[in-house]
């Protein structure tokens, strides 16, 4: 689903495009998805920006928020990620609250072993799940776009794999009987939910 704030998004020009997050894998993955394109993704991160509090109800939300945030501290075009896992047995949680069930100090051993129990819990034999990812883009002028992308799958337990980040070592895509841990980075890139977003952001503002 495509959900465009702005009537006609201008597009995208190649140069410096700020990655409005503070997650190094998600920067990771912006990365290799936009400098092929020309883009010179600069992080958050290394602008020492803050990050604003997650308080919408959806993940396009949550990423337009972000990356207003992140545009309006730079002057910068500004792109943000708002993504987590939905699992189908437990009603789509964690949903937008997939980083924090991993708590303070981030614990994603601890979060996908909280995943598990709840799995456990819920006594359904249904282990699927997908992860979805909102991108979206905020333009110094106030134009606003979002893209959403999902890649769904099983969830597997115990944990497999070191590559990736956040709940990848437990989630099994369509298709494939390794874990997005144990995958190659180059071929998770090209399945993600963030790749699917990412297309159809390409599509809309790449020329
Ligand atoms: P947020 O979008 O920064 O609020 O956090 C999203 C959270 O969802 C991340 O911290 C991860 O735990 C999880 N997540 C999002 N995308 C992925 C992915 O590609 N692999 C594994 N976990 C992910």
């Amino acid at each position: 689903m495509a959900v465009n704030h702005a009537e006609s998004p201008p597009r995208l020009e190649p140069g410096p495009l700020l990655a409005a997050t503070h997650n190094q894998g998600k920067v990771e993955e912006l990365k290799a998805l936009f400098e092929p394109h020309g883009f010179r993704v600069v992080s958050a991160i290394e602008l020492g920006l803050d990050e604003p509090e997650e308080t919408e109800a959806t993940f396009a939300g949550n990423a337009l928020l972000k990356a207003r945030a992140a545009m309006r501290a730079s002057g910068l075009p500004a792109l943000s990620d708002d993504s987590g896992l939905a699992v189908t047995a437990l009603g789509g949680e964690p949903g937008i609250y997939s980083a924090r069930w991993a708590g303070e100090p981030r614990d994603f051993y601890r979060a996908m072993e909280r995943v598990e129990d709840a799995l456990q819990a819920s006594g359904s034999a249904d282990r699927s799940a997908k992860f979805v990812c909102a991108l979206a883009v905020a333009w110094p002028d106030g134009l606003e776009a979002v893209f959403e992308g999902e890649v769904h799958g099983t969830l597997v337990w115990p944990p497999r794999g070191s590559q990736g980040f956040g709940y990848d070592p437990v989630f099994v895509a369509d298709g494939e009987t390794i874990t997005f841990g144990e995958m190659a980075p180059d071929r998770k890139h090209a399945m993600s939910h963030r790749a699917a977003a990412v297309k159809k952001l390409r599509a809309a503002l790449l020329a």
